[in-house]
């Protein structure tokens, strides 16, 4: 009976065919080890000399990396392994042969690996990677499903930039000037003005000239926006989904966790409710951290981020930054207006800001001020303003990066390991 590698526990002591791919082996004289995979999983095949035909061993001996395969054997329990189960085959019908595979188990530099990522992709613990990132998105759906948020699909190409006109991609427009989307926000709050409660998830846009393990030039970001929320509620929505999805790859990637040796107990620990510290306990924590000469005002970097998440074992939020050093969207907090409602959530363990969100700016002539101020000029932001101009109301909401998140969650030392082709400084290939 035809299987997947995923399904053999329903079929143990019983007798299946496999289609899969050699990823590798190991053999002596009297027995072959085959590692298999076949995408949904991976599973050694064990081929013992005295139990098959002298053809079969010979084959199985002479098996190479990546040949595609139906293997045909029997499922046995196997407590030994992480995966539980083995295969005894016993018979090998190959369909087609791969001749020097590129990737061989040894170790490989980073640009060659990047080079061949149409098939590193395959490797054990790229796969185990996406799967996570698959858990991730799925879970994702699930929580804004379950909490009563409506999908709705921003523009990828627009008019109008949410985030500064410094890192765009500018594209023609038959015979107008567009960009390729840093961010769907500002849709997103038309969508809210329309539904409530909405989110996204599509791809960004960022021509950054940053090369670090954070920065992506295409990245994937989930923009939930919430109208009749406050900057509180749009916290609580927040840590709520990240310990969600956290929960969600501990229940569900329990075998893709071990083989990238993730260390489960930090992963446990994110809980809500998350710590939260404003802008300026962050710069007295940074003081007193060794970082004399950061003054109040200057935006954080990676390694200030990094010192900061060190102090705590959850994510954390900091929050209130100053307003000039934010976009212009941003709500000022009425106490105190030199500061915005705005958090960045910090990872642990060094992987930076996974989100950004803040409450917008509801009042239309605060909004046609900062327009002046950051000289937002033309057709394409007239419509955003017609938003504060119809039944305004107060509103929030918040970005999610998601290949920092699978990098967190995952333990991935970079970036362009947690999304399937990565586009980055001086990277179009694949
Ligand atoms: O903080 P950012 O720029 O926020 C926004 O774009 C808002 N408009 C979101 C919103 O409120 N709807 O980006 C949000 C997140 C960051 O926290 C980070 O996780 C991720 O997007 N991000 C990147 N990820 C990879 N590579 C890059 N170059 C990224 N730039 C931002
Ligand atoms: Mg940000």
């Amino acid at each position: 009976m035809k299987t997947t590698i995923n399904q053999v526990s329903n079929h143990v002591g019983e007798e299946v065919v496999i289609g899969a791919w050699l990823a590798n082996k190991r053999s002596s004289g009297k027995i072959a080890f085959l590692q298999l995979r076949d995408g949904t999983g991976f599973i050694q095949g064990v081929v013992v000399k005295a139990e098959v035909s002298e053809a079969t061993f010979s084959q199985a001996k002479n098996l190479s990396q990546e040949t595609s395969v139906f293997i045909t054997g029997t499922v046995v329990e196997d407590s030994r392994s992480p995966f539980g189960y083995e295969l005894q085959v016993d018979e090998i019908e190959i369909i087609h042969e791969a001749v020097d595979f590129p990737i061989t188990p040894k170790e490989h530099g980073t640009e060659f690996l990047m080079d061949h990522r149409h098939l590193w992709l395959r490797s054990k613990k790229q796969h185990a990677i996406m799967k996570i990132r698959n858990e991730i998105i799925r879970a994702t759906y699930n929580f804004f499903n379950e909490e009563g948020f409506v999908k709705i699909d921003p523009p990828i190409l627009t008019g109008s930039a949410a985030e500064g006109t410094t890192e765009l991609f500018h594209t023609k427009y038959f015979d107008e000037e567009a960009y390729l989307s840093q961010s769907g926000q500002l849709y997103m709050e038309a969508a809210a003005m329309a539904f409530g409660k909405v989110f996204s998830f599509g791809p960004t846009f960022r021509a950054e000239k940053s090369k670090t393990r954070r920065h992506l030039i295409e990245f994937w970001m989930i923009e939930p926006e919430m109208a009749f929320m406050d900057h509180e509620d749009s916290l609580r929505v927040q840590e709520n989904y990240v310990s969600y999805i956290v929960k969600s790859v501990l229940d569900n990637c329990k075998l893709e966790l071990h083989t990238l040796e993730r260390d489960i107990e930090k992963l446990e620990k994110i809980t809500v409710p998350f710590p939260r510290i404003t802008y300026d306990e962050a710069i007295d924590l940074l003081k007193q951290k060794g970082f004399t000469d950061i003054t109040w005002g200057e935006d954080f970097g990676a390694p200030h981020e990094t010192a900061i998440a060190e102090s705590f074992d959850k994510p954390v939020f900091i929050t209130h930054y100053p307003t000039k050093i934010k976009a212009f969207y941003m709500k000022p907090d009425p106490d105190r207006p030199e500061v915005v409602l705005c958090a960045d959530l910090i990872a642990p363990e060094g992987y930076g800001e996974i989100i950004g969100g803040s409450q917008r700016i509801d009042d239309l002539k605060l909004m046609e001020q900062r327009y002046e101020e950051h000289q937002l000029t033309g057709d394409a932001y007239q419509w955003y303003l017609e938003l504060r101009k119809y039944g305004s109301v107060p509103h929030a909401g918040f970005g999610l990066g998601l290949e920092r998140t699978v990098a967190w969650i995952s333990g991935a030392e970079h970036v362009r390991e947690t999304i399937p082709f990565p586009r980055l400084l001086n990277r179009l290939y694949p």
